[in-house]
């Protein structure tokens, strides 16, 4: 077993000083909510499919479950339309129109029902001349359209980088950030500039990005395979250009939405994905359909201790430490001061739980002489012990184990 620790340059050696974050007031934590695209696309027609058609009572149905199931008691709060809520073109004042057969009361009458439900709203644009499906994006209009979204009561937005050169990102991306803030209302900002960029010849300027957005889309659409989220968290081990350094309250890199609930994982890679945002500080935004989803999968998205890992006040993101074949463990500073919580993800396909040896010094916990260590999803007790205590953790194939380790 080759195990190599990372250096564990946390980031207060780079002190946040040296980062400074976009301050709006919003997303102090990672925003957590709903959004429609990963589970229903780009389905326009309301005719033959009127239950799962992007349409207000699609919207409507989802602010009503968010209550009614008990996410908004768990911290769920957004409610976010994606693309394909526009008419092929403007109007001739030149502003966005909702599809009139699918949104047939408006945007404004939407956002007072979800505000009714005590919940807010999200809604997509893209920074180029169409979104990514092909309907009326902002350039050159960003000042009106901005305007527009706050008239209509709009809480959140989400911009896309379909159809417009990426040399033109760090420009438009901060200029329709300042324009939200001429609105006066506060509309959290949410960019997919960096997803453009990577793989790209250029590391994306992350500095810049978290100047102007209080999220950022960073790496691939997420789609619904275990392959996908692999390659995700596989990016975010990675942390090429330390993408990690400039997470923190107000600002977020945001690795796409949550699957679970869906068809794609099982329930060992669903609880992998929930303890991976949460050590990553990732924003939480179901795209899932709450109208058909397993108990167990719900148990999971409402899990009370895994959400206040993400919730963490600090907002710290948390790194991989440990990277060995099948065996990656990832650790996070969170509250009381001087507790870490880890995840110890296996990826293997040995068809037997792995049984994994580790000190916490290995993991990169130290500084106080002994800890107790807790299961985090089910609150059990590991036990207390030191730093250089060997301590067997029980892991699934293809599944987690997350624990939290508080000093004594
Ligand atoms: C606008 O920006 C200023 C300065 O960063 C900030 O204090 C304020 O909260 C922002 N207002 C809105 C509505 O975003
Ligand atoms: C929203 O639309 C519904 C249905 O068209 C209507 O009953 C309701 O009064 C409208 N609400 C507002 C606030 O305009
Ligand atoms: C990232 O941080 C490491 C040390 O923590 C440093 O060696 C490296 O140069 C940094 N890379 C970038 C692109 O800033």
């Amino acid at each position: 077993m080759h195990l190599y620790a990372a250096t564990f340059l946390w980031i207060s050696c780079l002190l946040p000083s040296q980062v400074d974050l976009l301050n709006n007031g919003l997303a102090r934590t990672p925003p957590m909510g709903w959004l429609a695209w990963e589970r229903f696309r780009c389905d326009i027609d309301c005719k033959d499919d009127p239950d799962n058609c992007i349409s207000e009572k699609l919207f409507k149905t989802m602010g009503d479950l968010l209550v009614k199931e008990g996410y908004k008691d768990a911290g769920y709060e957004y409610v976010n339309i994606d693309d394909c809520w526009l008419t092929h073109s403007r109007n001739a004042k030149n502003q966005l129109v909702a599809d009139p057969t699918r949104f047939p009361s408006g945007i404004t009458n939407l956002s007072s029902y979800i505000h009714n439900l005590g919940l807010k709203l999200g809604i997509y644009e893209d920074f180029g001349t169409k979104t990514c499906a092909g309907y009326p994006g902002i350039l050159f209009q960003m000042d009106t359209d901005a305007q527009m979204f706050a008239d209509w009561g709009v809480d959140m937005l989400k911009l896309d980088g379909c159809n417009v050169p990426t040399e033109l990102m760090p420009y438009g991306y901060p200029e329709m950030g300042r324009a939200l803030n001429r609105t006066n209302r506060p509309i959290m900002y949410s960019c997919s500039w960096p997803a453009y960029l990577a793989g790209g010849p250029k590391l994306p300027d992350y500095q810049a990005i978290a100047q102007s957005c209080n999220l950022w889309r960073n790496y691939d659409d997420i789609q619904d395979s275990w392959d996908s989220l692999k390659g995700i968290i596989d990016f975010y081990g990675d942390d090429k250009g330390n993408f990690s350094m400039f997470a923190g309250p107000g600002a977020w890199n945001d690795p796409d939405m949550l699957i679970i609930g869906n068809y794609g994982l099982s329930y060992d890679q669903q609880r992998v994905q929930m303890a991976m945002w949460a050590i990553m500080a990732s924003p939480l935004l179901m795209g899932n359909d709450l109208r058909h989803i397993a108990p167990e999968s719900k148990a999971i998205l409402q899990n009370k201790n895994v959400i206040a890992i993400n919730q963490d006040p600090m907002g710290k993101m948390g790194k991989r430490v440990i990277k060995n074949n099948d065996i990656q463990v990832w650790t996070r500073p969170v509250m009381p001061t001087g507790s870490y919580a880890f995840t110890i993800v296996n990826y293997g396909v040995y068809g037997t739980p792995a049984k994994l040896n580790y000190k916490l010094s290995d993991m990169g916990i130290s500084g106080a002489k002994s800890y107790l260590i807790t299961e985090v999803f089910d609150g059990g007790k590991i036990g207390v012990h030191t730093t250089s205590d060997v301590v067997t953790y029980t892991v699934n194939p293809t599944g987690v184990f997350m624990g939290k380790a508080i000093p004594q």
